[in-house]
């Protein structure tokens, strides 16, 4: 039996970046939760979504939405396409995020004193500004219909300690061009914990739960061996996560199990910020 404390069963459940790695785990778990899923991403076209998430990307509980979080007209637009189909949402999670990767121009990866002006406000601008903007538009509807919401921002063991600049130092080493992990993704990050405590407490007497789930690195093929071995001797718990390990901890926060909690950021790091 369903433990009603920890069911998301016929909740409108929005997920942002849900064809990305987490975002896609996410959207199956709260699918197989009973969960009616708003798979928020920039194509949502329907062969790509069936490529990411197989069958259930014709369930008649998911529903493909386009949305730029960093384009206020398609949060907009997103959100009344989401009320006409079933309601203003329960629940939204911020997880569309953006972060430089290893392949960009040597100038991104480079010393910090260099770091482009542009690759910065890029970053900014949809790991800060569109959780704003996406926070502020489902917000303000869920205070409009008398929702007890929950919204959940995705943050990073990067928004809250500077990265660990030795493990990266092999790429350097490797290739004798100056690498580091870059500037903007942690700064970015930074700001998502006191626009959530910000929002909390400022929706808090209207039921409307604003919480952080942080993070720490999913493994995945593309990085390289020794990167993935230097990271996982920097975890406590001695590896990299599998990108469904955050499920729980979503369903958590959404569910009423969390019903006293806002403000909040939950950490799911293996211990990355223990030590
Ligand atoms: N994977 C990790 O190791 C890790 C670690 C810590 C935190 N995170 C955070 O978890 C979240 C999910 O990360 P992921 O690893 O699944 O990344 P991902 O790149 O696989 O997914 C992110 C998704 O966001 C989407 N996106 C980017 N810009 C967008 C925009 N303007 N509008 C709408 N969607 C946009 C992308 O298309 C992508 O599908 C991100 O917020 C990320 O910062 C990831």
């Amino acid at each position: 039996m369903a433990d009603p404390l920890f069911s998301v069963a016929d909740k409108v459940v929005a997920i942002s970046g849900g064809l990305g790695q987490i975002g896609a785990e996410f959207v199956r778990a709260f699918h197989e939760r009973d969960a009616r899923v708003v798979v928020l991403a920039r194509n949502v076209e329907p062969g790509r979504a069936r490529s990411v998430l197989g069958d259930i990307a014709d369930s008649d509980r998911i529903a493909l939405v386009p949305v730029d979080v960093t384009k206020k007209e398609t949060v907009e637009a997103a959100l009344a396409s989401i009320e006409e189909r079933w309601d203003v949402p329960d629940a939204l999670i911020n997880n569309a995020g953006l972060d430089t990767q290893p392949s960009a121009p040597p100038e991104v990866s480079g010393p910090f004193e260099d770091f482009p002006e542009d690759v910065f406000r890029e970053v900014v601008d949809v790991d800060l500004v569109g959780t704003f903007l996406m926070t502020q538009a489902f917000g303000a509807a869920m205070r409009r219909v008398g929702r007890s919401g929950s919204i959940v921002n995705i943050g990073s063991i990067y928004g809250m300690v500077s990265p660990v600049q030795d493990i990266y130092a092999h790429r350097a080493a490797e290739t004798g061009v100056p690498f580091v992990k870059p500037v903007a993704y942690s700064a970015a990050k930074s700001g998502i914990y006191n626009l959530t405590r910000y929002c909390a407490t400022y929706w808090a007497q209207h039921g409307i739960r604003v919480n952080t789930l942080t993070p720490s690195g999913v493994a995945r093929d593309t990085q390289d061996e020794q990167f993935r071995a230097n990271y996982a001797a920097r975890i406590p718990i001695g590896r990299m996560a599998e990108a469904d390990e955050y499920n729980g901890a979503a369903i958590f926060l959404v569910a009423d199990a969390s019903r006293y909690m806002t403000g909040s950021n939950l950490v799911v790091d293996g211990g990355w910020t223990a030590w």
